[in-house]
C-alpha cells in the first residue's frame, strides 16, 4: 500500500503513462467482467496477469495514480483494527419462509387480498442463493460504503472486503447514489479447491459455500479476503434511479450497467409460479451455487408499496424452501468411529453418489439403535439426506431392492482403536436435548481414538484456539506417543515435531508457538476444552468467574466444590453433579492438576453484574447461526441485565433462533412455552 504521505509528495505522472494506466484499468476491469459476471473469458490467465503486473508497475513508478479503485487494490487491501456498524439506510428486511404448495396459497391469497380487485400481480422468481447477505452503495459510480446484514437495522463495515470481490466492480457508470443488496456466495466448486488448498495447510474445511462466505467477509485482513474466492449478486436495487415500474425492470438494468445479478423469471399466474419453483428444485443442483429454495416477489413497485411489510417480513416477498434432497445408494461397509468421550459412532461407507452439489461417499448412522430400528443391512439400498444440508445422514432403506445377499451388521464388542472392551453407557456430552440416550463406548481413557478427539476438541475455537493442531499432524502425535493428553502438548519441542511427516523447521516453530499461545487463555475457554459433560460456554464462563483460577478451583474439597458450584445462577441438579463428577475424577483431576502445574490458563476476569438494563431478570437462549459471533450476542444480553441460558430450560423467557436452529431447541422451546424469536426481535428487546 501506498501511504498519502508519498502519493503528495511524488510528481504528477506524464500524459502518456495516465493515458496507458487508464487503458489497462479499463481493460483489466472488462476482463473481469468477462470473466466474473459473463462467465465468458476473451483472455487467458496468464495475459490477465501480464496486464496486471504492467498497471502495477506503473503505480509502483508512480504512485500518484493508486486510486482506491484500480484493479490492483483488489488484493492490496487493508487490516481492519475492529469492527465499524454502518446504520442501514433503509431496514434489511428478511423474508417469511414457505415449505408447500399449501403456503404458497397462503401468500397468493394474501397479495390478492391487499391489493384493489382491479389490480393482477406479476411474480417474479429467483433463486434463493445460500450465502451472506450484503449491502453495497456506490456514489457518483464508486463504491463508498458495504456492510453487512447484521441485525437488520446496523451491520458491519466490510467496505475493504467487498473491494476485494472480483466481480464487484470498483467503479460503474451511474452517477448519484445505488444502494444495492445481494448474496456473497462461493461457488460449489471453489469452494472444493478452496477446502483441498487449507487441507494442504492442515486447516479445517469449511462445512458448506454459506460458511465459508459469511466467516471470509467479517475477516479483518482484506488481503486474506481477497484469497478466497468469492462472488457476489445482487437481488435488490434499493436506493437508485425513480424510474423503474417493477423490480425485474430495476435487475435489468443493473445487468445493463455491469453489475452481478440474479437469474430471474416473470410470471402472472399461481401454477405458472409454482411450475417456475419446481423448475429451480429440479435444477438446482446443476447450478454453480449452493441454492436452498426460490424467492418469489410481487414485481411491481406500486404493488409493493400497497402491500408494504409486518414487523419483520415484506408482505409482497417469500423464501420458498426446498426439502431436503434425497438420494439411494448402496452400503458397502460400515466403519465405527470413536469419538472424544469414546462413544462409537457407526458410518455408512457408500457407493460415491451426488447429493446438493457434492459427492458424498460416507454418511453418519448415529447409533446401533439406529441401525436396528431402520434395519440398514450391509450391501442394502439406503436412502441419505443431507441434515441442514451439511453432513449426510442414512434415512431409510430400499427394502424392495434387497436381494439376500444383505448381510446384517453389529456393532463392535471391542473398540476399533484400542481394542478394550466395549460398554453401553448413557450418552453424557453437554447435549441434554439427547435426553438419555444409551450408547455403545469404550471405557478407556488413554484410547488413541480417544485422544485425538480430545485434542481437536481441546484445540477448537471456542476452547484454547490452537490454530495449528491439523488433523494429519495429531494423528501421528498420538500414534507416535508423543502426547498421551492434552496437558502433554505443552511439552512438546520443535524437534520433536519435525521427526513427523511433511513438518519442516518453520511449521513445527509455528505448532510450538501456537501451543504456547494457547496458554494465555482464560480459564473458562480451557473449562470448554476439557469438554464438561452439561457444560457449555455460558456455564463455562460462569463456573470459572466463580473459580477464578484452576489453582482455586482445584482446592475446593467435594463439598465446597458442590456449595461453589449449585451458587452459580442458572445451574441445575444435573449440572451440578456432572461438575463434581467430573472435577472428582480420577483421571480428569489429574489431567487438571497437569495443566495447573504447567500454568495453563489464565485467571478469569470477574463478571460484571448489569442492575439495571431493559432485561433484568429475562432469561435468553441463542441458537442457531446468527449474524454476528454468538459471544458478543451474550455479552449484550448480559450488559442489559439479561440471564444467558446454554440450554432451553424450564425458565428460559426467550429463545433467539438464528438460521437452521436445531428441532430439538425448538421443541424443548414449546415444551416450556419459552418464546421463540428472531434476532432482530432480540435487538428491539435490547433497545426499545
Ligand atoms: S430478497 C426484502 N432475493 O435470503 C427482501 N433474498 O431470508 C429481501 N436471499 O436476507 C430479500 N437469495 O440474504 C432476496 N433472490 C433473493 C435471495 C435472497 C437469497 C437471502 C437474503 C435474505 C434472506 C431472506
Amino acid at each position: 500500500m501506498v501511504s498519502k504521505d508519498s502519493k503528495s509528495a511524488s510528481p504528477a505522472p506524464p500524459d502518456d503513462v495516465r493515458t496507458r494506466h487508464a487503458e489497462l484499468a479499463r481493460a483489466l476491469d472488462a476482463h473481469n467482467y468477462r470473466y466474473y459476471v459473463l462467465d465468458d473469458p476473451s483472455v487467458t490467465d496468464a495475459q490477465f496477469d501480464a496486464l496486471l503486473n504492467e498497471l502495477k508497475g506503473l503505480e509502483a513508478t508512480h504512485p500518484a495514480l493508486v486510486t482506491p479503485d484500480s484493479p490492483t487494490q483488489r488484493v492490496a487491501g487493508e487490516i481492519r483494527s475492529g469492527t465499524v456498524k454502518v446504520k442501514h439506510r433503509v431496514r434489511m428486511f428478511s423474508l417469511d419462509n414457505a415449505y408447500g404448495a399449501e403456503d404458497m396459497g397462503e401468500f397468493f391469497r394474501r397479495v390478492k387480498d391487499g391489493l384493489p380487485d382491479s389490480e393482477t400481480p406479476r411474480f417474479v422468481i429467483e433463486p434463493k442463493l445460500d450465502g451472506a447477505s450484503i449491502e453495497v452503495v456506490y456514489e457518483d459510480g464508486r463504491i463508498s460504503v458495504a456492510s453487512t446484514r447484521g441485525d437488520g437495522e446496523t451491520g458491519e463495515d466490510i467496505t475493504a472486503n467487498i473491494r476485494t470481490i472480483r466481480n464487484i466492480p470498483l467503479t460503474i457508470t451511474h452517477l448519484g447514489r445505488l444502494t444495492l443488496r445481494g448474496e456473497v456466495v462461493i461457488y460449489k466448486k471453489d469452494l472444493e479447491t478452496f477446502n483441498a488448498e487449507r487441507a494442504t495447510q492442515e486447516l479445517e474445511p469449511f462445512a458448506n459455500p454459506r460458511n465459508a462466505a459469511a466467516g471470509s467477509l467479517r475477516m479483518m485482513d482484506s488481503n486474506e479476503v481477497a484469497r478466497r474466492p468469492l462472488r457476489a449478486i445482487f437481488y435488490q436495487l434499493v436506493e437508485g434511479p425513480e424510474l423503474h415500474k417493477s423490480h425485474s425492470e430495476s435487475i435489468a438494468w443493473l445487468a445493463a450497467i455491469q453489475l452481478p445479478t440474479h437469474r430471474r423469471e416473470v410470471m402472472g399466474g399461481d401454477g405458472d409460479v409454482l411450475a417456475a419453483i419446481d423448475a429451480i428444485d429440479a435444477a438446482r443442483a446443476g447450478y454453480p451455487y449452493e441454492t436452498d429454495g426460490a424467492v418469489v416477489k410481487v414485481d411491481t413497485y406500486r404493488h409493493q408499496d400497497v402491500l408494504g411489510f409486518t414487523s419483520k417480513f415484506p408482505k409482497w416477498a417469500v423464501a420458498y424452501k426446498f426439502k431436503a434432497e434425497r438420494i439411494a445408494t448402496r452400503i458397502r461397509e460400515i466403519t465405527v468411529q470413536v469419538g472424544r468421550t469414546g462413544a462409537l459412532t457407526p458410518v455408512a461407507n457408500l457407493d460415491p453418489v451426488e447429493l446438493a452439489g457434492t459427492t458424498v461417499s460416507r454418511a453418519s448412522l448415529h447409533n446401533g439403535d439406529q441401525i436396528a430400528e431402520l434395519d440398514v443391512r450391509l450391501g442394502d439400498l439406503v436412502f441419505i439426506e443431507k441434515a441442514g444440508e451439511i453432513i449426510p445422514q442414512v434415512v431409510g432403506v430400499d427394502t424392495a431392492a434387497r436381494t439376500g445377499d444383505e448381510r446384517l451388521f453389529e456393532m463392535p464388542k471391542t473398540c476399533p482403536s484400542c481394542g478394550t472392551a466395549t460398554a453401553r453407557s448413557k450418552r453424557d456430552e453437554a447435549k441434554p436435548e439427547l435426553g438419555d440416550e444409551v450408547v455403545l463406548r469404550c471405557p478407556n481413557r488413554t484410547c488413541p481414538a480417544q485422544v485425538k478427539g480430545q485434542i481437536f476438541y481441546f484445540a477448537r475455537r471456542f476452547a484454547m484456539d490452537v490454530d495449528r493442531l491439523g488433523a494429519v499432524l495429531v494423528e501421528q502425535m498420538v500414534d507416535r506417543k508423543l502426547v498421551l493428553d492434552v496437558a502433554d502438548l505443552y511439552t512438546l519441542t520443535a524437534p520433536q515435531i519435525i521427526e513427523l511427516e511433511r513438518m519442516g523447521d518453520k511449521s513445527a516453530q509455528n505448532v510450538v508457538e501456537s501451543i504456547a499461545r494457547s496458554k494465555a487463555r482464560t480459564l473458562d475457554r480451557l473449562l470448554c476444552g476439557l469438554g464438561i459433560p452439561q457444560v457449555g460456554q455460558v456455564a463455562a464462563k460462569q463456573l470459572a468467574e466463580e473459580a477464578r483460577t484452576l489453582k482455586e478451583m482445584l482446592e475446593w474439597n467435594e463439598e465446597e466444590t458442590r456449595a461453589h458450584v449449585a451458587s452459580i445462577r442458572g445451574y441445575g441438579p444435573k449440572m451440578v453433579d456432572s461438575v463434581v463428577l467430573f472435577l472428582f475424577d480420577k483421571g480428569q483431576r489429574s489431567l487438571m492438576e497437569k495443566l495447573r502445574d504447567l500454568g495453563v490458563s489464565a485467571p478469569q476476569p470477574r463478571a460484571e453484574v448489569a442492575t439495571t438494563g431493559p432485561l433484568l431478570g429475562v432469561k435468553v437462549c441463542v441458537t442457531g447461526v446468527l449474524s454476528r459471533k454468538r459471544e458478543d450476542v451474550h455479552a449484550e444480553i448480559r450488559a442489559a441485565g439479561g440471564e444467558v441460558h446454554d440450554g432451553v430450560k424450564k425458565d428460559t423467557n426467550y429463545l433467539v433462533a438464528g438460521e437452521k436452529t436445531g428441532k430439538s431447541k425448538l421443541d424443548q422451546a414449546k415444551k416450556f412455552g419459552t418464546k421463540v424469536i428472531t434476532e432482530t426481535e432480540l435487538s428491539a428487546l435490547l433497545n426499545p
